[in-house]
């Protein structure tokens, strides 16, 4: 069984992924960690992520990259937002993604372009989004909570930019699928939006059999 859960950044997209994974007892691949991993290559190489020789270059990391904390910053989000314009890293990435998916058992994927592109066949797939006010408050609190207050008015525009760039670019643009269902998080909290997820899932699951 695949699972595909796409949205924009910050939108609970993978909370809601992990807690799947763990309901479902499938493994969960975060695909935009992947995209941040090329993104910090290239900065570390002294690269230009808007190049795409350079971040073509980047996609040869080492698996351990995806281990290494640094991933997970305010700086790595808009260089993989800005890498994974790139037709050729997006082809790089394709096939290490299909093929999690395709692993014994099924596997649940969160990302922008699952339910598009790397997975368009899965048992079912759910669009997340969240007001961007919402999202903005919720990556404030995240990096409070990590002792990196940001200010909210810089984390909201860089989320705006970074979703008008992701839905704005030609190779798999972040978008609703057809076939996903639509789970605003705005007014939920997590357990609830888990529950929502959950429901959603089993209800596409029912309507195969
Ligand atoms: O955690 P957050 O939603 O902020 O970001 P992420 O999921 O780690 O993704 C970082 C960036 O990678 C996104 O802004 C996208 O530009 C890119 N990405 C993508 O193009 N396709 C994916 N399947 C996943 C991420």
């Amino acid at each position: 069984m695949i699972i595909a859960v796409d949205g924009p950044a910050a939108s609970g997209k993978g909370t809601i992924a992990r807690a799947l994974a763990r309901h479902y007892g499938l493994l969960h691949l975060d695909t935009g960690l992947l995209y941040r991993a090329v993104g910090m290559t290239v900065a570390r190489q002294g690269g230009d992520a808007d190049n795409p020789a350079d971040a073509a270059a980047a996609c040869a990391f080492p698996d351990s990259l995806l281990a290494d904390p640094a991933l997970r910053s305010e700086e790595a989000g808009p260089l993989a937002s800005r890498v994974s314009r790139h037709p050729q890293v997006r082809a790089a990435l394709l096939e290490r993604q299909r093929a999690f998916a395709a692993q014994p058992g099924g596997a649940v994927l969160d990302g922008r372009d699952i339910g598009t592109v790397i997975a368009p066949d899965a048992d079912a797939k759910l669009f997340v989004t969240a007001s961007l006010a919402v999202r903005a408050q919720r990556r404030h609190a995240e990096l409070s909570a990590h002792g990196n207050p940001v200010a909210l008015e810089a984390l909201s525009a860089d989320l705006a930019e970074r979703d008008a760039r992701d839905m704005q670019r030609a190779d798999a643009p972040l978008k609703q699928a057809q076939d996903a269902d639509l789970l605003d998080t705005s007014n939920l909290s997590i357990d609830a939006a888990v529950q929502h997820a959950i429901a959603l899932v089993d209800a596409r699951l029912k309507s195969r059999h």
